[in-house]
């Protein structure tokens, strides 16, 4: 259970139809994506700042390739409650997530009780999918080696929230539209 600091408010269903691609659709794209090298071909690594590509998804998905530099990470984030999938092409990352789904709007912070954690590591070749209510942050752990993969949203991301946490305490930092990264 969730103790949270207001009480949520109703989550308006994604918008879908009999067209949207489901999960498996998305993770085999981004699979397919990952391990083809011309795709792979086209981005440009930078040595300390993440580069990334923009794609075209199937079903009207939003897709990116992207490049980790050693140590990156994205930070705690949901997706807008967009759904998704990705899968490392080269190198190596390491996903932090919650096990339990929070809804994208209508709380400013709460706080996770013991056991909701989970770590994979997504060697190349690997990924994973993942439903609109996701939470998580993504690294590359490497010191030394970048880390490409392959993103992809549906529908097209609309917004992310970006959070702050102190120990078990989850906090809403920043919305951010597409105009902003
Ligand atoms: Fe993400």
């Amino acid at each position: 259970m969730l103790q949270t600091s207001a009480p949520p408010s109703p989550v308006p269903a994604p918008s879908s139809s009999s067209s949207a691609p489901d999960l498996a659709t998305l993770l085999e794209f981004a699979r397919a994506t990952a391990t083809d090298p011309e795709v792979l071909a086209r981005l440009a690594l930078h040595p300390t700042e993440r580069t990334w590509i923009r794609l075209e998804g199937p079903g009207g998905s939003e897709a990116w390739l992207i490049g980790w530099p050693p140590g990156s990470e994205t930070g705690w984030h949901d997706h807008g409650g967009s759904s998704g999938a990705f899968v490392t092409a080269l190198g190596e990352l390491s996903e932090l997530s919650l096990v339990m789904p929070l809804p994208s709007a209508g709380w400013r912070s709460l706080e996770l009780e013991e056991g909701v954690d989970r770590q994979r590591t997504l060697e190349a070749g690997r990924g994973r999918a993942f439903g609109p209510h996701h939470v998580h942050q993504v690294i590359n752990p490497s010191a030394t080696g970048h880390a490409v993969s392959v993103h992809v949203y549906h529908p097209p991301l609309p917004q992310l929230r970006r959070y702050a946490r102190q120990g078990d305490v989850l906090s809403v930092a920043a919305v951010e539209t597409q105009e902003d990264w």
